[in-house]
């Protein structure tokens, strides 16, 4: 279950008919509303209720194989436009590392707003022929969408060059366009949440993924199971408990 009601479904509308560039400001203008400790919590609240009262228990929610938690509160039916929480938690031993997220971009333009914590932003992109690089393993990704499993397809090896990190710190909006490449990392000892929304789709059937291991050689389907409506709930009453709203 999702938030559902025409204030959000006008809301959407309204943003998915501008340009490319003027969506990403408001978008962004959108989230700077939507953080404010009261409007968040509001909208937790009857996220909430929604997720325990619907008698449909929708199956977009799960934990993320890049690490982290993600929580659907809504999805457009008209423009796919989605609004969902990425919640890392801290690493329950000691000293422990994150693994390091496979590298990929996306079928959408999205824009974040960091809630708690921290995370560094990697960007790379393709090396050309001749140029050095890292070298990764390079998948096509099939978006999940309410499937409980994902598809990749081989293309091969391929290199990447890294182009920049940015540091994106709790209170700050940042956008990001389809088509960068991109990881992010996060503390390991820290709980870190974003609120993000993803623009409307840009078209492809499928985004890229490079990993530094094999997920097989040919195609592989992984599966991806959705998260039960009490843990939804347990994720986002921690979430406020680590706000304070
Ligand atoms: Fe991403």
């Amino acid at each position: 279950m999702t938030l559902y009601n025409p204030e959000w479904e006008e809301r959407f509308l309204r943003l998915a008919l501008l340009e490319r560039k003027a969506k990403a400001v408001s978008v962004t203008e959108e989230l700077q509303r939507l953080v404010q400790p009261s409007v968040l919590a509001a909208m937790l609240d009857e996220f909430i209720y929604g997720t325990l009262h619907s008698a449909h228990h929708h199956t977009d929610s799960y934990a993320h194989d890049n690490g982290f938690d993600k929580i659907v509160l809504f999805q457009d039916s008209e423009t796919k436009m989605k609004m969902r929480l990425h919640l890392w938690h801290p690493l329950a031993i000691p000293n422990a590392k994150r693994p390091r997220q496979n590298v990929h971009n996306h079928r959408w333009d999205f824009s974040s707003a960091v809630l708690v914590g921290y995370a560094d932003n990697h960007s790379y992109r393709f090396a050309t022929p001749d140029e050095e690089g890292e070298e990764y393993f390079h998948y096509r990704y099939y978006a999940r969408g309410s499937k409980e499993h994902y598809d990749v397809e081989s293309r091969g090896k391929t290199k990447l060059v890294s182009i920049g990190t940015e540091r994106v710190t709790e209170g700050s909006i940042y956008s990001i366009e389809g088509e960068v490449l991109h990881r992010v990392d996060t503390p390991n000892d820290q709980f870190v949440a974003t609120l993000v929304i993803t623009h409307e789709n840009v078209g492809w059937v499928t985004n890229d993924l490079l990993s530094e291991r094999s997920l097989g050689s040919e195609q592989a389907t992984l599966p991806s199971p959705a998260m039960t409506r009490q843990k939804i709930v347990e994720k986002i009453e921690n979430l406020r408990y680590q706000m304070g709203i």
